[in-house]
This record gives C-alpha cells, sequence and structure tokens, in this order.
C-alpha cells in the first residue's frame, strides 16, 4: 500500500526518488554484495552488508549484486565476470538444467585481429548470453596496457599499445552494450601486475600516465560511453585508484565527459569515504565495515549529503537502464551453437603466423600428423582466475585435425593421453580461483617411438601450452622460456622428421609472448594460437589446412630475450625485505615499482632504441602477399586524409592489416621514433584483387602531454606518416607540415611527489 504513495523509480523524477531514500538506503545503494557459490571457501570475506544473506541469490556463481528498494521500485542488479564469456556457474541446486556459456577468445586473441567489426559483432552474440541469464553488467573488457611479457593477466588485456586497446575495447562496449547491458572498462588505471596488486604503489610520471596508460581508457570513453568502469587495486603516485578524485572526477569526467558509473574491483582500496569523495560510486562486494564508515561519516559530516547523493544518483541511473528494471525476460537459453561459430571465426581471424618457410603450410589435405606435445590433446583455451568460463566443452586439436580430414598417429595420441591422466593425478585439488594452473612436464617420447612415427607420418605438430591468470605473474624461467624437457623435445622432433625430409610445424597455444628466438629455427611454421576459447581445436585446423588463410598481426611485441625488455629485472617493483618477487601473492607489503621507461613501451622502445625483436609489434604472415601503392596523405579540416592502395599479389585470398604510424619532430621535444596513430584491415582481397583504404587521423590525436604546461600540445613541424605492415616495416611515408596548436589545457594532476627520471634517447 505504501509504495504507491511513494516515489518510483523511473516514475517519478530521480531527485524525487533519492530524496525517499533513508541514509541507511542510500548507503546500501553504494555498497554491493557479494557471491557465496555453493563450496566456496568465503572464510577470507569480509562480514556483508545488512540484508546480504537473506537476499537469494539470482544468477548464481555471478560475481556480485546490488541491493534493492522495493518500497521505491530500486531493483537488485547482477554483476558478473568476465572478458571472455559470461562466468557463472553452469549447474544450480534446483534443477538438472546446465547453464553454460561460450568461451570465447582471450583478449589478447582479438586484439591481434586488428579486426574492430569482428570484435563489435562478438561483442553482440556475447551480450546476448549475458542478457539470457540475467546478468546486467559484464565486468569486462580488461584493458590494461602489456607492459612486462611477465604480467599474470595480460591474456585478458587486448595489447602494449594504448590506440589498439582503446579502440579495440569501444568496438567491444558496442556490441555488447546493443542488447541492453552494461559493460564495465577495468581496471582503471595502471594495474599492470598481478604481484602486490593491493598493495602497490605505481610511481609514473604524468606523461606516460596521459598517453600510455590513461590513453586506450579515454578512447573507450569518448567512442562508447561504457556504462560502467572498475576501478584498480593499485594506487599510482601514493593514491588508490579508488580514491583519487583526480582520475575519477577531473580526467575521467571533467575532462573525457564521461557520464556512467564507477565501481571498485572486489575490495579495492581501504578507505571507503575517500572513494565515495573522489566519485566511486560502487564499492564491490561491499563489507559491513565500509557501511558502518559511510554511515559514521555523514552523521559527523565529513561526508557532504550532496557527495553521497552524486553516487546514489549514478547507481540509480544504472539501475534505469538494466534489462532488470526494464523487465526483460531471462531466458537462461542463449544461442550456444551460434555462439560457438563467433567464438571460432573470430579465433581463427586473431591468430598470427610468425614463420612459414618453404610454404610449409597449409597443410596438405589429407595429411598424416604426428602431434606431439600435452597442450596438443589438453588445449589451454582460456586464463585462469574471475577471467574463467565455464563452457560445455572444448575442441582439442587432435579433435579439430581428425574433423577436418587428417589422420592423427593413433599411438602418439594414447601416449599422450596415458601421461596427461597421470600428470593431472598428481595435482592436489584446486583450493580456489585465484590457484594457478602450473605447466604441465611433458612426456618423454623415446627415439624407437619417434623413428616410428617420423616413418609414417607427414608432419610434426608440436603444441607449446602455457596457462596464466589472476593472482599472480609469469616467471622468466620455464614460463616466459622453454623448459629444458620442452627445448629438447623439439630438438628430437626436428632431427627425427628433418632426417626424413618432413616438416616440423611448432604451435604456441600462450596468453602472451614466450622466447622463441633460441629454437625457432628448428621448426619450419610456427602459428601463434593464443588462448583460442572453446572451439579452440577446429579454429587451429581451419588455419593449418588453410581453410582461412592467417591475417592476424601481433598486438604486443615478441622479445628475443626477456632482459631486452626496458627495467626488465625491476619487474615487479621494489619489495621490502621479506618476500620475495617470486612470490605469487597479490596481497603483501607496500611496495613500490617505478615506471622508468616512461613513454618507452613495447615497440616505442625496440624502434626508439634499435633493440631488435624476436616478432615485430604488428608483423604477421599470410599465405599470400600484399603490395602497398598510391600512398596519399593530405591535411583537410583538422583531419589527415590517408588513403592507400592495397593489392594481394599472391595465389590465395586473403586479409591484410595497414598500420598508420606517426614519427613526430624531435628538435624540441622527445618521442618515440614512431606511434601507431590509426589502422585497417581490408575485406577478403582475392588474389589480383585491390582496395582502397581510407583513413582520417583527427589531428589531435597528435597532440602529446606536454608536462611542464600541463597541457594537451601540438608540436609545429614536418610529421611522417607511413602506412606499414609492422612495427619496423618502413612501409610507404608521407610528411605533413602542422601548426602549433594547445588541443587542451589541463592541469598537473597524479603526478608523482618526485618526478621520475626516466629513460631519455
Ligand atoms: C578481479 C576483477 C573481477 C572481480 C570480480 C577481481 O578479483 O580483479 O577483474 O571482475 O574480481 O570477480
Amino acid at each position: 500500500m505504501e509504495s504507491k504513495s511513494l516515489p518510483q523509480l523511473g516514475i517519478a523524477p530521480l531527485p524525487e526518488v533519492v530524496a525517499a531514500l533513508t541514509l541507511e538506503e542510500k548507503v546500501k545503494l553504494l555498497i554491493g554484495m557479494g557471491l557465496y557459490p555453493e563450496g566456496f571457501d568465503v572464510s577470507f570475506l569480509l562480514p556483508a552488508p545488512p540484508d546480504e544473506n537473506n537476499t537469494p541469490e539470482r544468477v548464481p556463481g555471478a560475481a556480485g549484486r546490488t541491493h534493492a528498494v522495493e518500497r521505491l521500485g530500486i531493483p537488485l542488479l547482477v554483476l558478473s565476470d568476465g572478458p571472455a564469456g559470461v562466468r557463472i556457474s553452469p549447474t544450480r541446486k534446483d534443477t538438472n538444467q546446465t547453464f553454460y556459456a561460450t568461451q570465447f577468445p582471450s583478449e589478447t586473441l582479438l586484439a591481434s585481429s586488428w579486426d574492430t567489426e569482428m570484435v563489435e559483432s562478438l561483442g553482440k552474440a556475447f551480450g546476448d548470453e549475458v542478457k539470457a541469464f540475467g546478468v546486467n553488467v559484464l565486468l569486462a573488457p580488461g584493458m590494461n596496457i602489456h607492459r612486462n611479457p611477465l604480467g599474470g593477466r595480460n591474456f585478458e588485456y587486448y595489447s602494449e599499445d594504448p590506440v589498439v586497446t582503446g579502440e579495440m575495447a569501444a568496438a567491444f562496449v558496442k556490441g555488447v552494450e546493443s542488447n541492453g547491458v552494461g559493460t564495465s572498462i577495468k581496471h582503471f588505471a595502471v594495474n599492470n601486475q598481478e604481484f602486490n596488486r593491493m598493495n602497490l604503489d605505481t610511481a609514473v610520471n604524468e606523461r606516460p600516465l596521459r598517453e600510455i596508460y590513461l590513453k586506450g581508457f579515454e578512447i573507450a570513453v569518448k567512442k562508447a560511453q561504457p556504462w560502467t568502469i572498475m576501478t584498480s587495486y593499485n594506487l599510482v603516485n601514493g593514491t588508490y585508484t579508488s580514491e583519487s578524485p583526480d582520475l575519477l572526477t577531473k580526467i575521467l569526467r571533467d575532462e573525457w565527459g564521461y557520464t556512467g558509473l564507477v565501481m571498485t574491483d572486489w575490495y579495492g582500496g581501504k578507505n571507503p569515504v575517500a572513494q565515495i569523495q573522489a566519485g566511486n560510486d560502487l564499492l564491490m562486494p561491499g563489507t559491513l565495515e565500509q557501511y558502518d564508515r559511510l554511515i559514521a561519516a555523514y552523521n559527523s559530516g565529513e561526508l557532504k549529503p550532496s557527495e553521497l547523493d552524486a553516487c546514489v544518483t549514478r547507481v540509480l541511473e544504472l539501475v534505469l537502464k538494466s534489462p532488470t528494471f526494464h523487465g526483460e525476460p531471462i531466458t537462461n537459453a542463449p544461442a550456444l551453437k551460434a555462439n560457438a561459430q563467433v567464438s571460432r571465426k573470430a579465433a581463427t581471424e586473431g591468430m598470427v603466423l610468425l614463420r612459414n618457410e618453404s610454404q610449409t603450410l597449409p597443410l596438405k589435405a589429407g595429411a598424416k600428423v604426428a602431434l606431439f606435445g600435452n597442450a596438443s590433446y589438453d588445449l589451454v583455451v582460456g586464463g585462469t582466475g574471475s577471467g574463467d568460463v565455464h563452457r560445455a566443452y572444448t575442441v582439442q586439436i587432435n579433435e579439430g585435425l581428425a574433423a577436418a580430414g587428417f589422420e592423427v598417429v593413433d599411438s602418439l595420441a594414447k601416449h599422450y593421453t596415458v601421461h596427461l591422466d597421470a600428470e593431472k593425478a598428481k595435482l592436489p585439488e584446486k583450493r580456489d580461483i585465484l590457484e594457478l594452473a602450473p605447466v604441465l612436464p611433458e612426456a618423454a617420447i623415446s627415439i624407437s617411438l619417434l623413428a616410428e612415427v617420423a616413418d609414417g607420418a607427414d608432419y610434426a605438430i608440436f603444441t607449446l601450452g602455457r596457462s596464466s591468470g589472476e593472482g599472480g605473474d609469469r616467471k622468466v624461467e620455464d614460463e616466459f622460456e622453454l623448459t629444458n624437457v620442452e627445448r629438447e623435445l623439439i630438438s628430437q622432433i626436428e632431427s627425427a622428421f628433418h632426417a626424413k625430409g618432413k616438416k616440423v610445424v611448432v604451435l604456441l597455444n600462450v596468453g602472451g609472448p614466450v622466447e622463441v628466438a633460441s629454437w625457432r629455427d628448428q621448426a619450419d611454421a610456427i602459428l601463434l594460437t593464443y588462448l583460442p576459447g572453446q572451439e579452440g581445436g577446429n579454429a587451429v585446423v581451419d588455419v593449418l589446412s588453410g581453410k582461412v588463410n592467417p591475417s592476424g598481426k601481433l598486438a604486443t611485441t615478441f622479445p628475443a630475450k626477456y632482459l631486452d625488455i626496458p627495467f626488465a629485472e625491476e619487474f615487479p617493483g621494489k619489495v621490502k625485505p621479506g618476500l620475495s618477487p617470486e612470490m605469487r601473492g597479490f596481497e603483501g607489503p607496500p611496495s613500490e615499482n617505478s615506471y622508468q621507461e616512461g613513454l618507452y613501451v613495447g615497440y616505442r622502445y625496440f624502434t626508439s632504441f634499435g633493440v631488435s625483436a624476436a616478432y615485430d609489434f604488428g608483423f604477421g604472415l599470410s599465405y599470400t602477399t600484399f603490395q602497398y601503392n598510391s600512398f596519399e596523405v593530405s591535411l583537410r579540416d583538422n583531419e589527415i586524409e590517408i588513403s592507400l592502395r592495397v593489392t594481394n599479389a599472391g595465389e590465395v585470398a586473403g586479409r591484410e592489416v595497414v598500420q598508420f604510424y606517426v614519427s613526430a619532430p624531435t628538435e624540441k621535444v622527445e618521442h618515440p621514433a614512431r606511434e601507431l596513430k590509426a589502422f585497417s584491415k581490408t575485406s577478403l582481397l582475392e588474389p589480383g584483387s585491390k582496395c582502397e583504404v581510407m583513413v582520417k587521423i583527427p589531428i589531435d590525436d597528435l597532440a602529446y602531454f606536454d608536462d611542464q604546461t600541463s597541457a594537451w600540445a601540438i608540436e609545429e613541424g614536418e610529421y611522417t606518416i607511413a602506412a606499414a605492415s609492422s612495427a619496423t616495416d618502413e612501409g610507404l611515408t608521407a610528411k605533413v607540415r602542422l601548426p602549433g596548436k594547445l588541443v587542451l589545457q589541463s592541469r598537473s594532476l597524479m603526478a608523482p611527489a618526485v618526478p621520475i627520471e626516466e629513460l631519455q634517447r
């Protein structure tokens, strides 16, 4: 009865609804509720806010929920991970029905497709699953920069480059949100490692902060206005990101024009009052301590009514947009079959052919394949942690080969089945979702078995598998580098097969770069499959067989050796005595990581300092070749208009990724040798056919952040624009002269107390 006379959300003006909320209701709206899946060890969880324990879970296995205020017509919202598929429990207590979601390829693979249209349509299919399961906000995409190849969650992020990152995220967000559900771009910001992520203070100068670490987020916000943003766990220059008004209000809302909601990462930050005041609207998954602290702060006057109401209003604006508020039905029947095909197709578009001597690939139809390596039979389809997905099945590579009419050597398959069963039986039971998957030792193959197999098979394929996941970073030895057993195996396979004049193919089933320079000459072909999702086996074989001509290119450099990364030995930061950097912990005593390389991250470093990589950013082979000509560059209406003709000069149809790099004048201000400003992927070009690629780069995109004047500015002078096939390909170049311009006068925000001494060219 009472509710009839009370202002109802969506009917009464929003300020009236806010005014009708009690203080306790407001505070509950600002903190969430967590997840309690059956059998989950909740002993580490903090005491929950009021109501949580008696609110039935709507979507078991989702990461969290918001509170409802039924008397004012405010329903609760469900938030769920993650970047590669909806992560919910596949089974439920009260039914035999299953709730599997599609596992899509990891973000690193998607970025290597350089195909924003594909990523948007994948997002559309993905978002349909989000909606079907009754989830309101998908906690994805991750978009931190691949600063160091050991970053444990790099597989959940796109690239070392902010333009690729921002464009991919914008496309994904648009696709998912076209279903009327939300996304959460994360982890905002500078969360480039897992080690000690809850207590790590990242020291970074303002220029790299703005140009490298915030730029991708800026692009995604301006192009796609995601419904929500998730702050990161770490501190930047002394302040937790979730407690930083500079980041969440001055930069994000005032400068970029963001209108959506900001939430914390799960248990992120320390001071709830500072979080609300900074503009971090929702604290997830909510604790009793936060609840008590906010009520007390309000009562003491520390937290002003306007500060509280600003965040409450944004929570309600999110509710107003949500499918739950609109009464959308929960079907629990996503288009799993169709989406599996979306996942397969996407995986083929992002795989990168790194080496193909004497046209080893594609494989000859119907060939007999000797399939080596654990991952050939136990594919790593995605990473672990909150980015994991409960999928209905995995297509293994041996299954993909058989389905495409290849013959797989049976004795080897049996050998690996026995080996994998034995190795898995030795593993302790997984305790929680943050436990990392170990690299399983490779099976020894006797010389006699090798000789027998090499006699009968047409090709050897060895799959190198690496998992990684949330909660820890990777190691150099035995993770970035190959284990001795893996090296030995590759050598033995090579000798046995090359002795018989047969080719050796290596598949890299990894989440990020591994060391390849020392052994790659032993392989005739190398295909980087990344973590390809549940249809991985089929997708790999689509590329191996030539059904799909590979068109992926690296969105992250493969260094020749780990120490080639600038300040590699400093990673993951200065750790206090007693804690070793090898520890896989994500919570330790305060530590610091100083970003001394400044702007020189990834290819910006390799190209500026003349260091050769094993495989460059932007590099990837095809079964055909492309020619670039008729390159034209002109300046019109504050835009650089570029056109280029791309011709398929080979024998099979294919797609080419063209990259546009800009080299700025360096007389007065330092700039990296070249920086990616745009890219374009052609449609499928038949042999001999051509297409015109046209892109426009707004000149404002050429601005740099001048930390002397705290302004985005364009330097006057001559700029070289290149259309190139990788970061080290000179490509076709043209010059344009630009007048100086002040693009945006900002302020000094988030600066380190003492500027970091940076690497100089
Ligand atoms: C992760 C987030 C994730 C959240 C909810 C955190 O541990 O860092 O990426 O969305 O958990 O599961």
